[in-house]
Parts: structure tokens; sequence; C-alpha cells
């Protein structure tokens, strides 16, 4: 049986209260993965032949998100999920097969649970299967109304629920399977004769209770899985249990993570084993890292590559690869494609902006080194900078193996330093230093006898 999966990604979320139009709620973050991606990531292993994303409110934002993994399809004008469903038509009315529809704002459903609804549709030889929960507070969900002999007949959503109804603690995730062709013909028969004035998906459950189908339920014990994000407080919820969950992982798996509540990992990021974490790190994107290094606290790093063995003390590295052995921090800002070798030194708030760090290499205290190649065991003084921007064109600098930059000394781009090379404390080199030279790019200095005390007004 061919299986069609849509994400409903086009309502505006009113209440996230973003004064912004151009962003949906479905593209909110959640570390650093887009609301809707965890659901697409989620959907993924299930095999669904087509996968369909239906966006609208902020669309312009939330379609970079889906088009890689999704068809999107339109739904230009907010009147409700079922009219959302009912731009589908033109891909898959008609067809035979079973149609998962969920929510793009329900990140913490697995793809365990979206088989276990799909196995429990089979099972009961349903027509439609609705993923419920039941809850302690249900207020906000829609919910499960049944007959005398238990039969669903219909959803009822929060707007619409009388005091009889309001009690009922059953409630729908927002996640179905359905027989596709009865949904599309049910969509046909929807009004928007309710509370909210929309064409409600979960009017269709009624329909369907009416002709006869046979309408079943899966029950999801723990609502931390089904959550729906409305708002920011349940945006933070959210993110709470994926962070969890997602440290969970990375501990079971040989990582140590002192302080789970102040980590955050993003959902694609690899860590070897017996690597530390310590408190009040950030690590996203594409990271990965090896193993047995000690990171934190307090660092950020995303999209970077690091070997093993490292301890990155309280540093920020964005798109930086680290090799092996490496003293990185405290204080240390790395950027735009810089590469470090093995057993450098490097922090006490230096920045480094693309560049190549050849392994021995020091920079221990307040440099700027842009654009630029760093040699072998070269030691860079403490408030060096490259000048590696002339209002222009960014230009390279390239010191030698060996080394020995004085502090305070400025390299002015393009300019070579030559291998074995000493650059005197305080110079401005302008020109290039040749191998094993000692260059002086500083003005002598002129001592005058006994004229501090004049000066200093102490006569
Ligand atoms: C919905 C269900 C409710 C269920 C709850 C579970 C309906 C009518 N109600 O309520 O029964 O208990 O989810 O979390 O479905 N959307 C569109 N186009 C629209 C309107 C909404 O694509 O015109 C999308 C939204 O982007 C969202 C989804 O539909 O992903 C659900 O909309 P939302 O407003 O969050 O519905 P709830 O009030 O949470
Ligand atoms: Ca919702």
């Amino acid at each position: 049986m061919d299986r069609y999966a849509i994400i409903l990604a086009a309502g505006k979320g009113s209440r996230m209260k973003s004064r912004r139009e151009d962003i949906s709620k479905v593209s909110f973050p959640i570390l650093g993965r887009p609301l809707v991606k965890w659901i697409i990531e989620a959907l993924k292993p299930l095999g669904a032949k087509r996968l369909i994303a239906i966006i609208g409110f902020g669309g312009a934002t939330s379609k970079p998100i889906v088009e890689e993994d999704c068809e999107v399809v339109w739904q230009r004008e907010q009147k409700g999920a079922g009219h959302a469903v009912m731009q589908v038509a033109p891909l898959l009315e008609g067809k035979e097969g079973q149609t998962i529809i969920c929510c793009g704002d329900t990140p913490l459903i697995t793809t365990d649970l979206y088989q276990g609804l799909f196995d429990a549709h089979e099972a009961g030889g349903n027509s439609l299967t609705i993923m419920t929960s039941v809850l302690e507070e249900p207020h906000g969900y829609g919910r499960i109304v049944r007959d005398a002999k238990g039969n669903v007949i219909q959803i009822r959503e929060q707007k619409d629920c009388d005091e009889e109804a309001e009690k009922i603690r059953e409630v729908n995730a927002g996640v179905y399977v359905f027989d596709n062709k009865e949904l599309f013909e049910a969509l046909h028969h929807i009004t928007t004769n309710n509370a909210a004035g929309e064409y409600y998906l979960t009017d269709v459950i009624e329909l369907f209770a009416k002709k006869g189908l046979k309408v079943g339920t899966f029950e999801v014990a723990d609502i931390d899985e089904t959550m729906g994000v409305n708002d920011r407080y349940q945006l933070s919820v959210a993110e709470a249990n994926l962070k969890a969950r997602i440290n969970r992982e990375h501990m079971l798996r040989g990582v140590t993570i002192e302080d789970s509540d102040s980590t955050f990992i993003g959902p694609d990021v690899v860590i070897g084993a017996d690597t530390i974490i310590r408190p009040g790190c950030y690590i996203m994107g594409e990271t990965v890292i090896g193993e047995g290094n000690i990171i934190g606290p307090n660092s950020y790093i995303e999209n970077c590559v690091i070997g093993s063995e490292n301890h990155i003390l309280s540093s920020w590295l964005n798109d930086v690869v680290v090799g092996d052995d490496n003293q990185i921090g405290p204080y240390f800002h790395a950027r735009c494609g810089t590469t470090i070798a093995s057993h450098t030194s490097l922090g006490n708030f230096c920045e480094f902006k693309n560049v190549r760090v050849d392994s021995g290499a020091k920079a221990h205290h307040l440099s700027y080194i842009g654009d630029a190649i760093v040699g072998e065991d070269a030691n860079i003084g403490c408030g060096v900078i490259t000048a590696n921007f002339d209002g222009v064109n960014k230009n390279i600098t390239t010191i030698g193996k060996g080394a020995f930059i004085g502090c305070d000394s400025v390299l002015v781009a393009p300019v070579e330093i030559g291998k074995e090379s000493l650059v005197a404390a305080g110079s401005v080199i302008t020109e290039n230093v040749p191998d094993g030279a000692a260059a002086f790019g500083r003005s002598r200095q002129t001592n005058k006898p006994g004229t501090a005390k004049r000066l200093l007004k102490k006569d």
C-alpha cells in the first residue's frame, strides 16, 4: 500500500506573538533546527512515496526549509487545516493509499510513534486512525467524542466545547492516518460552520463516522511526545525535552556531560567517546567532535570538525577545523575556515579569521590574526595584529616556520615573514622579512637624563 505524508505548515502561529510578518511559526528553531524540520526528519524513515509540505503564512521563509525534502504546496489564505489539505487535492485526490497528516508544530513525535500509528491503522483495518493522548489538562486541544459504545464520532475543537465536552480528557494529538481516497472525498463536504469560522480538518472525522467507515485511535501515553508548540512557553518546553533526549543519547554513547541542563547540542552533532562537555556549552550545526576532548565550560562551537584529545576552554569556534592535542582558550575566537593542526596553544583573547595554523604554533595573548598562514612552531607575541584589510581588499600574511613575532607588532599585509626570523617588539612590518633575519620596524629610543622630574612637575 502506498504511503503519502502531508505536513501542515501554513498557519500563522498567532500565539507566538511575533511582530514579524515574514516568519511562520514552523520556522522557529529548536537547537538550531526549524520546528517543521524536526517533523520532516522523523517522517523520512517511513518511506512515504510523496512527502508534501503545505506552506502559506511566512512561506518565503518556510520554503527553503522544507523544499529539500518535500514537495511544496501553497495555501495562500489560511482558512484552517481542512482548507490546507484541500490544496493538496491536485496531487493526491483519487489515489489508493494511506495518507498521514501531521502538524508542523509537534517536534517531539518520533519515527517510532509515526510508525506505531501506521501499525495501529493496519492492525485495526481502519479507514482513519487518530493519534491521541489522555491529559490531566486537556484545555486547548480538540477532544475525542465517543458514542455509548465507545466509537469515535467526532473531534470537538476547544472553541466549540460545551461544559460536557470540556471535561473530556482524551485529546487529538493532531496526527492522523487516513484512507487517502476517503479523505479527499470527505474534504468536499466540510464547512466553516464553527466558532472559528475555519475549515476544520477535524470535521472530517465526523463525516467518516457517519459514513460508517472504521475510525480508530492510537493512544500515546506520554504527552511529552505529542505536545504542540503554539506559543513561546511551549517552544521552551519542547526545547528542554529535545535537549534532554539528545544529551541522554550522547551520554549513553560514552560522552560525559557534566550539566545537561546548561548543555545545548544540536541534533546533527556527532561526539566521540570519552569527550567531556563541561557546563554552559552550545555545540551546533554539522559539528563533529572526536574522542577524549575536554570542551568548556562555556564554549560555542558551530559547524566545526574537531579531532581528539583537545582542551577547548571557554572559546567561540565557528567553521573551524581542529586537529589533535591542541590547547585552545580561554577566550579564543576562531572563524571562517580557520584550520588548526596539532599541538598548538591558542587563547586568551585572540581572534583568528581564515587562518591556517600549523602544528606547534603559539599565540597566547590578545592577537588578531586574519587571512594568514602561521607556520609550524611559530610564536606570536602578545598583541600582534595582522593588518589584513587595506580598506579595499583582504590581503594575506604568511608567517614562516619557527618565526618569532615580538609583542605589539603590526604585520601589514600582504607580507611574508621568513622562516626562523624575528620581528622585534613594537614593529610595524610593511616589507617581507627574509628567512633567519631580524626585523626592527620601529623608531630608535632616546633617553634624556634627568628630564623626568621636570616633565612630571616634581621640581
Ligand atoms: C490542532 C487540532 C486540535 C489538536 C491540536 C493538537 C485542528 C482544527 N485542531 O489544534 O484538534 O488537538 O492541533 O496539537 O486541526 N495550519 C495550516 N493552515 C491553516 C491553519 C493551520 O496549515 O489555515 C496548520 C498549522 O501551521 C499547524 C497545524 O495546521 O501546523 C495545526 O494548527 P494549529 O493552529 O496549531 O491548531 P491547534 O489549535 O493546535
Ligand atoms: Ca498546534
